[in-house]
Protein backbone atom coordinates (compact mmCIF):
# COMPACT_ATOMS: atom_id res chain seq x y z
CA UNK A 1 0.00 0.00 0.00
CA UNK A 2 1.57 3.45 -0.92
CA UNK A 3 -0.52 5.73 2.08
CA UNK A 4 -0.26 5.21 5.58
CA UNK A 5 -1.58 1.87 6.33
CA UNK A 6 -1.30 -0.64 9.39
CA UNK A 7 0.98 -3.96 8.58
CA UNK A 8 2.43 -7.12 9.90
CA UNK A 9 5.91 -6.93 11.19
CA UNK A 10 5.85 -10.70 11.77
CA UNK A 11 4.67 -11.62 8.64
CA UNK A 12 4.45 -8.54 6.69
CA UNK A 13 0.67 -8.84 5.73
CA UNK A 14 -1.14 -5.25 4.79
CA UNK A 15 -4.11 -3.74 6.01
CA UNK A 16 -6.03 -0.72 5.43
CA UNK A 17 -5.99 1.67 8.37
CA UNK A 18 -9.45 1.46 9.53
CA UNK A 19 -8.89 -2.15 10.34
CA UNK A 20 -10.09 -2.23 13.68
CA UNK A 21 -7.93 -4.59 15.55
CA UNK A 22 -4.75 -5.26 17.15
CA UNK A 23 -3.35 -8.61 15.88
CA UNK A 24 -2.38 -9.34 12.77
CA UNK A 25 -5.69 -12.02 10.65
CA UNK A 26 -2.94 -14.06 9.80
CA UNK A 27 -0.08 -14.95 12.05
CA UNK A 28 -1.64 -12.95 15.22
CA UNK A 29 0.94 -10.67 15.52
CA UNK A 30 0.81 -7.39 16.73
CA UNK A 31 0.38 -4.78 13.90
CA UNK A 32 2.45 -1.39 13.68
CA UNK A 33 1.21 1.58 11.30
CA UNK A 34 3.22 2.58 8.87
CA UNK A 35 3.66 5.71 6.71
CA UNK A 36 4.91 7.10 3.64
CA UNK A 37 8.08 8.91 4.32
CA UNK A 38 7.15 12.65 4.17
CA UNK A 39 8.29 15.12 1.71
CA UNK A 40 9.86 17.05 3.56
CA UNK A 41 12.95 15.24 5.62
CA UNK A 42 15.91 16.18 7.85
CA UNK A 43 16.90 19.90 8.91
CA UNK A 44 13.80 20.99 7.16
CA UNK A 45 11.49 19.12 9.04
CA UNK A 46 13.21 19.72 12.32
CA UNK A 47 12.38 23.52 11.29
CA UNK A 48 8.67 22.76 10.55
CA UNK A 49 8.25 20.80 13.79
CA UNK A 50 10.00 23.69 15.38
CA UNK A 51 7.68 26.48 14.08
CA UNK A 52 4.71 24.90 15.14
CA UNK A 53 5.96 24.50 18.89
CA UNK A 54 4.18 27.45 20.75
CA UNK A 55 1.71 27.98 17.90
CA UNK A 56 -2.18 28.08 18.93
CA UNK A 57 -4.21 26.37 15.80
CA UNK A 58 -5.93 23.61 16.87
CA UNK A 59 -3.10 20.91 15.87
CA UNK A 60 0.00 23.13 16.03
CA UNK A 61 -0.94 23.71 19.73
CA UNK A 62 -0.36 20.01 21.08
CA UNK A 63 2.52 17.98 21.48
CA UNK A 64 1.34 15.36 19.42
CA UNK A 65 -0.35 16.70 16.70
CA UNK A 66 2.73 19.20 15.79
CA UNK A 67 4.81 16.03 14.83
CA UNK A 68 1.52 14.78 12.86
CA UNK A 69 4.17 13.82 9.62
CA UNK A 70 5.50 11.08 11.88
CA UNK A 71 2.17 10.23 13.97
CA UNK A 72 -1.44 10.26 11.47
CA UNK A 73 -0.25 12.27 8.05
CA UNK A 74 -3.46 13.66 6.49
CA UNK A 75 -5.10 13.90 9.37
CA UNK A 76 -7.79 16.77 9.59
CA UNK A 77 -8.31 19.46 12.35
CA UNK A 78 -12.27 18.86 12.49
CA UNK A 79 -11.52 15.22 13.45
CA UNK A 80 -8.53 15.27 16.18
CA UNK A 81 -10.08 14.83 19.68
CA UNK A 82 -7.03 16.98 21.68
CA UNK A 83 -6.91 18.47 25.11
CA UNK A 84 -4.60 19.58 23.34
CA UNK A 85 -1.43 17.26 25.33
CA UNK A 86 2.42 17.03 25.22
CA UNK A 87 4.73 19.64 25.34
CA UNK A 88 5.98 18.72 28.26
CA UNK A 89 9.45 20.16 29.77
CA UNK A 90 12.76 18.70 29.84
CA UNK A 91 14.24 19.08 33.52
CA UNK A 92 17.61 19.72 34.86
CA UNK A 93 17.66 19.02 38.68
CA UNK A 94 21.39 18.81 40.56
CA UNK A 95 20.18 17.13 43.49
CA UNK A 96 18.48 14.29 40.96
CA UNK A 97 21.34 14.05 38.83
CA UNK A 98 24.03 14.11 41.78
CA UNK A 99 22.10 11.21 43.68
CA UNK A 100 21.78 9.08 39.81
CA UNK A 101 25.62 9.70 39.40
CA UNK A 102 25.00 11.49 36.14
CA UNK A 103 26.27 14.96 35.50
CA UNK A 104 24.04 15.42 32.73
CA UNK A 105 20.64 14.03 33.43
CA UNK A 106 18.04 15.72 31.83
CA UNK A 107 14.11 14.83 33.21
CA UNK A 108 11.63 14.54 30.16
CA UNK A 109 8.29 15.15 32.79
CA UNK A 110 5.12 13.23 31.46
CA UNK A 111 3.43 13.97 34.30
CA UNK A 112 2.67 17.78 33.06
CA UNK A 113 0.09 16.15 30.41
CA UNK A 114 -3.39 17.56 30.93
CA UNK A 115 -4.31 14.01 32.94
CA UNK A 116 -1.07 13.99 34.80
CA UNK A 117 0.22 10.97 32.29
CA UNK A 118 2.22 9.89 29.23
CA UNK A 119 -0.94 8.30 28.63
CA UNK A 120 -2.77 11.31 27.14
CA UNK A 121 -0.13 11.53 24.17
CA UNK A 122 -1.42 7.72 23.11
CA UNK A 123 -5.14 8.59 23.68
CA UNK A 124 -4.90 11.36 21.49
CA UNK A 125 -4.53 9.74 18.84
CA UNK A 126 -6.61 6.80 20.22
CA UNK A 127 -10.02 8.11 20.45
CA UNK A 128 -9.52 10.42 17.40
CA UNK A 129 -8.88 7.06 15.44
CA UNK A 130 -12.28 5.69 17.48
CA UNK A 131 -14.26 8.50 16.56
CA UNK A 132 -12.70 7.87 12.64
CA UNK A 133 -13.80 4.58 12.36
CA UNK A 134 -17.29 5.05 14.67
CA UNK A 135 -16.60 2.79 17.19
CA UNK A 136 -19.75 2.55 19.16
CA UNK A 137 -17.62 2.45 22.65
CA UNK A 138 -13.79 2.29 23.78
CA UNK A 139 -12.01 -0.11 26.13
CA UNK A 140 -8.78 -1.12 28.12
CA UNK A 141 -7.68 -2.91 31.13
CA UNK A 142 -5.42 -0.58 32.69
CA UNK A 143 -3.26 -0.03 36.50
CA UNK A 144 -4.77 3.15 36.51
CA UNK A 145 -3.17 5.82 34.21
CA UNK A 146 -4.23 4.24 30.85
CA UNK A 147 -7.89 4.40 32.31
CA UNK A 148 -7.75 7.84 33.46
CA UNK A 149 -7.12 8.85 29.96
CA UNK A 150 -9.37 7.23 28.16
CA UNK A 151 -11.93 8.68 30.41
CA UNK A 152 -10.81 11.83 29.84
CA UNK A 153 -10.48 11.57 26.42
CA UNK A 154 -13.47 9.79 25.75
CA UNK A 155 -15.34 12.16 27.63
CA UNK A 156 -13.93 14.97 25.32
CA UNK A 157 -14.70 13.16 22.47
CA UNK A 158 -18.53 11.87 23.34
CA UNK A 159 -17.66 8.25 22.65
CA UNK A 160 -18.51 5.53 26.27
CA UNK A 161 -15.73 3.86 28.04
CA UNK A 162 -15.34 0.89 29.61
CA UNK A 163 -12.45 0.10 31.50
CA UNK A 164 -11.26 -3.32 33.54
CA UNK A 165 -8.86 -2.24 36.69
CA UNK A 166 -7.41 -4.75 39.26
CA UNK A 167 -9.60 -4.52 42.26
CA UNK A 168 -8.07 -2.48 45.46
CA UNK A 169 -4.59 -2.22 42.98
CA UNK A 170 -4.74 1.31 41.66
CA UNK A 171 -3.65 4.06 43.29
CA UNK A 172 -6.07 6.61 44.53
CA UNK A 173 -5.43 9.57 42.02
CA UNK A 174 -5.75 7.75 39.44
CA UNK A 175 -8.96 5.63 40.45
CA UNK A 176 -10.82 8.53 41.28
CA UNK A 177 -9.80 10.44 37.70
CA UNK A 178 -11.32 7.30 36.21
CA UNK A 179 -14.49 7.56 37.76
CA UNK A 180 -14.81 11.06 37.99
CA UNK A 181 -14.31 11.78 34.27
CA UNK A 182 -17.55 8.69 33.46
CA UNK A 183 -15.77 5.60 32.84
CA UNK A 184 -17.64 2.83 33.58
CA UNK A 185 -15.35 1.70 35.85
CA UNK A 186 -15.01 -2.23 36.53
CA UNK A 187 -12.93 -3.45 39.24
CA UNK A 188 -11.58 -6.92 39.02
CA UNK A 189 -11.01 -9.47 41.40
CA UNK A 190 -7.84 -10.58 40.10
CA UNK A 191 -4.63 -8.73 38.59
CA UNK A 192 -3.79 -6.70 35.50
CA UNK A 193 -2.87 -9.44 33.51
CA UNK A 194 -6.32 -10.67 34.14
CA UNK A 195 -7.95 -7.58 33.36
CA UNK A 196 -6.24 -7.12 30.10
CA UNK A 197 -7.26 -10.96 28.87
CA UNK A 198 -10.73 -10.01 30.04
CA UNK A 199 -10.88 -6.26 28.39
CA UNK A 200 -8.92 -8.44 25.05
CA UNK A 201 -12.06 -11.28 25.08
CA UNK A 202 -14.97 -8.33 26.03
CA UNK A 203 -13.81 -5.83 23.29
CA UNK A 204 -14.26 -8.47 20.78
CA UNK A 205 -17.07 -10.38 22.15
CA UNK A 206 -19.11 -6.63 22.37
CA UNK A 207 -17.22 -5.01 18.83
CA UNK A 208 -15.67 -2.30 21.50
CA UNK A 209 -12.77 -1.08 20.15
CA UNK A 210 -9.79 -1.90 22.79
CA UNK A 211 -7.44 0.98 23.54
CA UNK A 212 -4.46 -0.98 25.26
CA UNK A 213 -0.79 -0.22 23.90
CA UNK A 214 -1.26 -3.18 21.92
CA UNK A 215 -3.14 -0.77 19.55
CA UNK A 216 -0.75 -0.12 16.94
CA UNK A 217 -2.07 4.15 16.84
CA UNK A 218 -1.44 4.45 20.36
CA UNK A 219 2.21 4.01 20.27
CA UNK A 220 2.31 6.87 17.15
CA UNK A 221 1.15 9.08 20.06
CA UNK A 222 4.01 7.57 22.56
CA UNK A 223 6.38 8.10 19.84
CA UNK A 224 6.26 11.89 20.34
CA UNK A 225 7.67 11.70 23.78
CA UNK A 226 10.78 10.92 22.01
CA UNK A 227 10.70 13.36 19.37
CA UNK A 228 9.86 16.49 21.13
CA UNK A 229 12.78 15.32 23.78
CA UNK A 230 15.43 15.29 20.96
CA UNK A 231 14.23 18.64 19.39
CA UNK A 232 14.65 20.28 23.37
CA UNK A 233 18.00 18.45 22.82
CA UNK A 234 18.21 20.48 19.78
CA UNK A 235 18.40 17.27 17.81
CA UNK A 236 21.46 16.32 19.57
CA UNK A 237 21.01 12.65 20.79
CA UNK A 238 21.17 12.05 23.91
CA UNK A 239 23.69 8.63 25.17
CA UNK A 240 20.96 6.83 26.69
CA UNK A 241 17.12 7.17 27.17
CA UNK A 242 16.07 5.42 30.41
CA UNK A 243 12.34 4.65 30.86
CA UNK A 244 9.97 2.51 33.47
CA UNK A 245 9.03 -0.49 31.54
CA UNK A 246 5.78 -2.57 32.39
CA UNK A 247 3.41 -3.45 29.98
CA UNK A 248 6.09 -2.51 27.24
CA UNK A 249 4.12 -0.39 25.05
CA UNK A 250 6.28 2.61 25.80
CA UNK A 251 9.65 0.72 25.21
CA UNK A 252 8.35 -0.03 21.60
CA UNK A 253 7.28 2.74 20.64
CA UNK A 254 10.00 4.58 21.92
CA UNK A 255 12.13 2.42 19.61
CA UNK A 256 9.97 3.07 16.48
CA UNK A 257 10.26 6.52 17.27
CA UNK A 258 13.90 6.26 17.26
CA UNK A 259 14.12 3.68 13.59
CA UNK A 260 12.11 6.31 12.05
CA UNK A 261 13.86 9.64 13.11
CA UNK A 262 16.93 8.29 12.26
CA UNK A 263 15.27 7.30 8.77
CA UNK A 264 14.03 10.73 8.61
CA UNK A 265 17.17 12.69 9.13
CA UNK A 266 16.15 14.09 11.91
CA UNK A 267 19.06 12.42 14.09
CA UNK A 268 22.47 11.13 12.99
CA UNK A 269 22.34 8.46 15.84
CA UNK A 270 20.36 6.20 18.07
CA UNK A 271 20.74 7.02 22.07
CA UNK A 272 20.75 3.52 23.52
CA UNK A 273 17.04 2.68 25.60
CA UNK A 274 17.48 1.65 28.98
CA UNK A 275 14.36 0.30 29.97
CA UNK A 276 13.59 -0.38 33.60
CA UNK A 277 11.48 -2.88 35.59
CA UNK A 278 10.93 -3.39 39.73
CA UNK A 279 12.26 -6.20 40.55
CA UNK A 280 9.00 -7.89 41.67
CA UNK A 281 8.06 -7.23 37.98
CA UNK A 282 10.41 -7.77 35.90
CA UNK A 283 9.98 -10.50 33.09
CA UNK A 284 11.65 -8.64 30.37
CA UNK A 285 14.85 -8.06 32.71
CA UNK A 286 15.01 -11.66 33.56
CA UNK A 287 14.63 -12.23 29.87
CA UNK A 288 16.92 -9.78 28.54
CA UNK A 289 19.96 -11.40 31.14
CA UNK A 290 19.56 -14.21 29.04
CA UNK A 291 19.62 -12.93 25.50
CA UNK A 292 16.01 -13.51 25.36
CA UNK A 293 16.36 -16.81 24.85
CA UNK A 294 12.62 -17.47 26.47
CA UNK A 295 9.47 -15.87 27.68
CA UNK A 296 8.91 -15.26 31.36
CA UNK A 297 5.99 -14.58 32.62
CA UNK A 298 5.79 -13.63 36.46
CA UNK A 299 3.65 -12.83 39.58
CA UNK A 300 4.22 -9.50 39.74
CA UNK A 301 4.06 -7.75 43.34
CA UNK A 302 5.75 -4.19 43.67
CA UNK A 303 4.67 -0.82 45.73
CA UNK A 304 4.79 0.65 42.15
CA UNK A 305 1.70 -0.07 40.76
CA UNK A 306 1.51 1.05 37.67
CA UNK A 307 4.15 -1.50 36.68
CA UNK A 308 2.67 -4.42 38.36
CA UNK A 309 2.32 -6.08 35.34
CA UNK A 310 4.41 -9.88 34.80
CA UNK A 311 2.95 -10.85 31.08
CA UNK A 312 3.51 -8.15 29.24
CA UNK A 313 1.75 -7.78 25.76
CA UNK A 314 4.02 -6.06 23.30
CA UNK A 315 7.11 -8.13 24.63
CA UNK A 316 8.73 -9.14 20.67
CA UNK A 317 8.81 -5.02 19.68
CA UNK A 318 10.10 -4.45 22.65
CA UNK A 319 12.75 -6.94 22.40
CA UNK A 320 13.32 -5.36 19.16
CA UNK A 321 13.58 -1.92 20.07
CA UNK A 322 15.98 -2.89 22.68
CA UNK A 323 18.35 -5.02 20.03
CA UNK A 324 18.18 -2.19 17.52
CA UNK A 325 19.69 0.26 19.74
CA UNK A 326 21.94 -1.26 21.63
CA UNK A 327 19.87 -0.61 24.53
CA UNK A 328 19.88 -2.60 28.24
CA UNK A 329 16.57 -3.89 30.75
CA UNK A 330 17.35 -3.91 34.46
CA UNK A 331 15.46 -4.13 37.49
CA UNK A 332 15.22 -2.14 40.65
CA UNK A 333 14.06 -2.62 44.08
CA UNK A 334 11.11 -0.88 45.92
CA UNK A 335 13.04 0.50 47.96
CA UNK A 336 15.71 1.75 45.40
CA UNK A 337 12.49 3.11 43.69
CA UNK A 338 10.65 4.77 47.01
CA UNK A 339 14.46 6.16 47.47
CA UNK A 340 14.52 7.79 43.68
CA UNK A 341 11.05 8.79 44.47
CA UNK A 342 12.17 10.89 47.50
CA UNK A 343 14.88 12.31 45.90
CA UNK A 344 12.60 13.83 43.05
CA UNK A 345 10.44 14.54 45.03
CA UNK A 346 12.50 17.06 47.57
CA UNK A 347 13.53 18.29 44.11
CA UNK A 348 10.45 19.94 44.03
CA UNK A 349 9.78 18.11 40.49
CA UNK A 350 7.86 15.14 42.29
CA UNK A 351 6.67 12.24 40.22
CA UNK A 352 4.36 9.04 40.82
CA UNK A 353 6.48 6.10 42.20
CA UNK A 354 6.94 4.25 38.45
CA UNK A 355 8.64 6.68 37.29
CA UNK A 356 11.11 7.14 39.36
CA UNK A 357 12.08 3.55 38.88
CA UNK A 358 14.09 5.22 35.64
CA UNK A 359 16.06 7.28 37.71
CA UNK A 360 17.01 4.43 40.09
CA UNK A 361 17.64 2.62 37.08
CA UNK A 362 20.70 4.95 35.97
CA UNK A 363 21.81 5.23 39.26
CA UNK A 364 22.30 1.23 39.35
CA UNK A 365 23.62 1.24 35.73
CA UNK A 366 26.15 3.73 36.86
CA UNK A 367 27.23 1.75 39.85
CA UNK A 368 27.51 -0.91 37.19
CA UNK A 369 29.80 0.96 34.76
CA UNK A 370 26.95 0.30 31.77
CA UNK A 371 26.23 4.16 31.96
CA UNK A 372 29.23 6.95 32.82
CA UNK A 373 29.53 10.21 34.67
CA UNK A 374 29.54 11.33 31.63
CA UNK A 375 26.94 10.19 29.14
CA UNK A 376 24.40 12.47 28.90
CA UNK A 377 21.16 10.81 29.96
CA UNK A 378 17.32 11.69 29.75
CA UNK A 379 15.04 9.81 32.02
CA UNK A 380 11.51 9.78 31.63
CA UNK A 381 9.48 10.42 34.48
CA UNK A 382 5.61 9.17 33.11
CA UNK A 383 3.37 9.98 35.94
CA UNK A 384 2.58 13.01 38.42
CA UNK A 385 3.88 13.44 41.99
CA UNK A 386 -0.49 13.59 42.98
CA UNK A 387 -1.55 9.91 41.52
CA UNK A 388 -0.49 8.04 44.26
CA UNK A 389 -1.07 10.38 47.97
CA UNK A 390 -1.97 7.02 49.23
CA UNK A 391 1.64 5.83 48.81
CA UNK A 392 3.26 9.18 49.66
CA UNK A 393 1.54 9.31 53.03
CA UNK A 394 2.58 5.83 54.26
CA UNK A 395 6.26 6.34 53.21
CA UNK A 396 6.32 10.19 54.98
CA UNK A 397 4.38 9.33 57.73
CA UNK A 398 3.32 5.81 58.35
CA UNK A 399 5.96 3.77 58.22
CA UNK A 400 8.02 2.27 60.72
CA UNK A 401 10.64 3.16 61.64
CA UNK A 402 10.83 5.97 59.02
CA UNK A 403 12.30 5.44 56.21
CA UNK A 404 15.85 7.72 55.57
CA UNK A 405 14.19 10.77 53.71
CA UNK A 406 10.75 10.54 55.59
CA UNK A 407 9.41 13.90 55.94
CA UNK A 408 7.11 13.40 59.44
CA UNK A 409 4.26 16.04 59.54
CA UNK A 410 4.27 16.98 63.34
CA UNK A 411 0.98 17.51 65.04
CA UNK A 412 1.28 20.23 67.48
CA UNK A 413 -1.08 22.45 70.12
CA UNK A 414 -2.41 25.50 68.63
CA UNK A 415 -0.30 27.53 70.54
CA UNK A 416 3.41 29.65 69.76
CA UNK A 417 5.10 27.72 72.45
CA UNK A 418 4.79 24.67 70.32
CA UNK A 419 6.04 26.21 67.06
CA UNK A 420 9.28 27.46 69.25
CA UNK A 421 9.46 23.89 70.25
CA UNK A 422 9.63 22.23 66.90
CA UNK A 423 11.88 25.31 65.13
CA UNK A 424 13.86 24.92 67.96
CA UNK A 425 14.69 21.13 66.87
CA UNK A 426 15.51 22.43 63.32
CA UNK A 427 18.20 25.48 62.81
N1 LIG B 1 4.86 4.52 34.09
C1 LIG B 1 3.57 4.75 34.35
C2 LIG B 1 3.23 5.90 35.23
C3 LIG B 1 2.57 3.92 33.80
O1 LIG B 1 1.30 4.16 34.08
C4 LIG B 1 2.95 2.82 33.01
C5 LIG B 1 1.96 1.92 32.43
C6 LIG B 1 4.32 2.64 32.75
C7 LIG B 1 5.23 3.50 33.31
C8 LIG B 1 4.82 1.51 31.91
O2 LIG B 1 4.59 1.72 30.56
O3 LIG B 1 3.27 -0.33 30.13
O4 LIG B 1 4.19 1.04 28.26
O5 LIG B 1 5.69 -0.33 29.69
N2 LIG B 1 0.73 1.98 32.71
C9 LIG B 1 -0.33 1.19 32.08
C10 LIG B 1 -1.67 1.66 32.55
C11 LIG B 1 -0.12 -0.27 32.16
O6 LIG B 1 -2.62 0.88 32.54
O7 LIG B 1 -1.82 2.82 32.92
P1 LIG B 1 4.43 0.44 29.60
Amino acid sequence: MTGSHQACPRCNRELPLDFAKAECPGCGGLLEVRHPPPDTRGAALRDLFGRRRGATGALDASGVWRFREAVLPGVRPEEVVSHPEGNTPLLARETVSRWSGVDDLRLKHEGHNPTGSFKDRCMTIGVTVAKRIGARAVACASTGNTSASLAAYGALAGIPVLVFVPAGQVAAGKLAQTVAYGARTLLVRGDFDACFALARDASERLNVYLLNSVNPFRLEGQKTIVLEALEQLGWEPPDWIALPAGNLGNTSAFGKALREAKDLGLIARLPRLAAIQAEGANPFARGFREGFSRVHRVRAETAATAIRIGDPASLDRAIDAIRRTDGVVTDVTDSEILEAKAVIDASGVGCEPASAASVAGVKKLVAEGVMRKGDRVVAVLTGHILKDPGLLLRYHQEMDPPPPRANRPIEIEPTLAAVEDVLGDRP
